[in-house]
């Protein structure tokens, strides 16, 4: 029925955390949901639970297994660097056409709703040309945008935002995921965030394990996004 693409501005923002999140409540409200997350750096293959691809597994139902890792996360590399310096340091490189078809093969076979996850912000590198943008425009997937609440986010969010909207990129929903210890409070950036693009979502910061239920506010915001979509 319907593709997303989640990326963000950054890396460590909360991409995985809303993925896992959506799938939880997708699955909760009866929706058969899939997800994706084609590169990923800084995989420790001694500890794959806490991996992506871990996390978005366990928020699927589904065993955290070599076999199944490599089923949504087919390119991952042990350096926590951007894709293409930790491909490098294994002797490897990204072909972002195969990423690309990768992608779009899992896009077609979707049984009802695909999450794709990007990595790193709008533009990591994935060879020495190409970045993920790349990747989002050949999809043309809409896109949820998630950003953090730190001081500074505005103008990252505001930076994206225009390189997406240049290049004609839908973005669905831009989510201001609460970032611990922030001097701003989460609702004024949402409001500050909102003077320029629309929907945007506060997520609170959740003392929750990473994946719980997001909050019934934000829940009813996805709502109209998958009504509509
Ligand atoms: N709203 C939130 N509430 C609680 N923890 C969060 C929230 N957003 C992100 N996190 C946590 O912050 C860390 C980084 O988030 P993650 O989703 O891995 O970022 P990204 O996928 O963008 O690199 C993770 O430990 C995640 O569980
Ligand atoms: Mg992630």
């Amino acid at each position: 029925m319907t593709a997303i693409f989640i990326t963000g501005t950054g890396t460590d923002v909360g991409k995985t955390f809303v993925g896992a999140s959506l799938i939880r409540h997708l699955r909760q409200m009866g929706r058969s949901v899939d997800a994706i997350k084609p590169v990923v750096s800084g995989f420790d293959p001694d500890q794959p639970d806490a991996s992506d691809p871990g996390i978005l597994l366990q928020a699927l139902g589904f065993p955290v297994t070599l076999q199944n890792i490599e089923r949504i996360s087919p390119w991952r590399f042990r350096a926590a660097i951007s894709p293409d310096l930790a491909a490098r340091r294994e002797g490897r490189r990204i072909d972002v056409d195969d990423v690309v078809a990768f992608c779009k093969s899992a896009i077609e076979d979707r049984r009802e709703i695909l999450l794709v996850e990007g990595v790193g912000g709008i533009m990591v590198p994935l060879d020495e040309q190409r970045t993920i943008l790349d990747v989002m425009m050949a999809l043309q997937l809409p896109l949820i945008l998630v950003v953090g609440s730190y001081l500074g986010t505005i103008s990252h969010t505001l930076t994206a935002l225009d390189a997406l909207f240049r290049r004609d990129m839908a973005v669905l929903a831009i989510i201001v995921s609460e970032t611990p210890g922030s001097p701003v409070p989460l609702d004024e950036t949402v409001a500050a965030i909102a003077r320029f693009a629309e929907p945007v979502i506060g997520l609170p910061r959740q003392q929750l394990e990473p994946g719980g239920r997001p909050s019934s506010g934000t829940i009813a915001a996805l709502d109209r996004i998958f009504g509509s979509s």
